[in-house]
């Protein structure tokens, strides 16, 4: 407390982690996460809606130090409601489950939460579309880390074409909050090409490391 009342005298602005479960009372309308998936649940901002069995919003702990986002549903997802429940999911678990991390501990979203016919990538008028509820997503989480999975999520987010392959190993952030982002490979991407798996797991170590950190950035 003592060392918050001199950051605070320093002029320095705390950002203080937003427990969810305490959070009934301030501006409801953003924060809150029953609110947004229901307002998502109806979107029709665009034409994917026409095809999706359901939206797919996200699911973990909202109060995650850590934030993955994938690309969009696939067939699976689409079907269930959840992100990443076929076998990227599964592998995707497993890689959590190398550095310690559950499923429940982390928080799971993508950038487009309706399935993109066929599985193909997300058309820029989509994921423009879909930006804000992705940005309300992190304003309620307020994560620690961002671990942008795959290529489509991290030029998405980070507003860039680089290649992937060079985005990995780098430290970017998002948005105001200015929230650290790490990227890696889809875990689709390992199924199909299994000896970058090194490389996943080099960044994994590299998430765990930051977590692990006192502060990152
Ligand atoms: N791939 C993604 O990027 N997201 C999912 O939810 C499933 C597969």
């Amino acid at each position: 407390m003592r060392h918050a009342n001199t950051l605070t005298a320093m002029g320095i602005e705390i950002w203080v982690r937003r427990q969810f479960a305490d959070c009934a009372d301030t501006t409801a309308s953003v924060l809150d996460p029953k609110g947004l998936a229901s307002e998502i649940a109806s979107c029709t901002r665009c034409k994917l809606h026409k095809e999706r069995t359901q939206t797919v919003f996200g699911v973990g702990d909202l109060n995650a130090e850590l934030l993955i986002i994938g690309e969009a549903p696939g067939a699976e997802e689409d079907r269930l409601g959840e992100p990443f429940v076929g076998p990227a999911g599964k592998l995707l678990n497993s890689m959590l489950g190398a550095i310690g991390l559950s499923r429940q501990q982390v928080y799971i979203t993508n950038i487009l939460k309706c399935r993109p016919p066929g599985n193909r990538d997300p058309k820029p008028e989509e994921v423009v579309q879909c930006t804000a509820y992705l940005a309300r997503q992190v304003e309620m989480i307020q994560p620690r880390l961002i671990l942008a999975v795959g290529r489509v999520a991290a030029q998405n987010l980070l507003q860039r074409n680089t290649p992937i392959g060079k985005m990995r190993g780098q430290r970017y952030t998002y948005g105001q909050l200015e929230v650290p982002v790490i990227v890696t490979y889809h875990p689709a991407y390992l199924l199909r090409s299994p000896r970058e798996k090194r490389k996943a797991w080099a960044d994994l170590v590299l998430v765990k490391e930051l977590l692990q950190g006192e502060s990152i950035s």
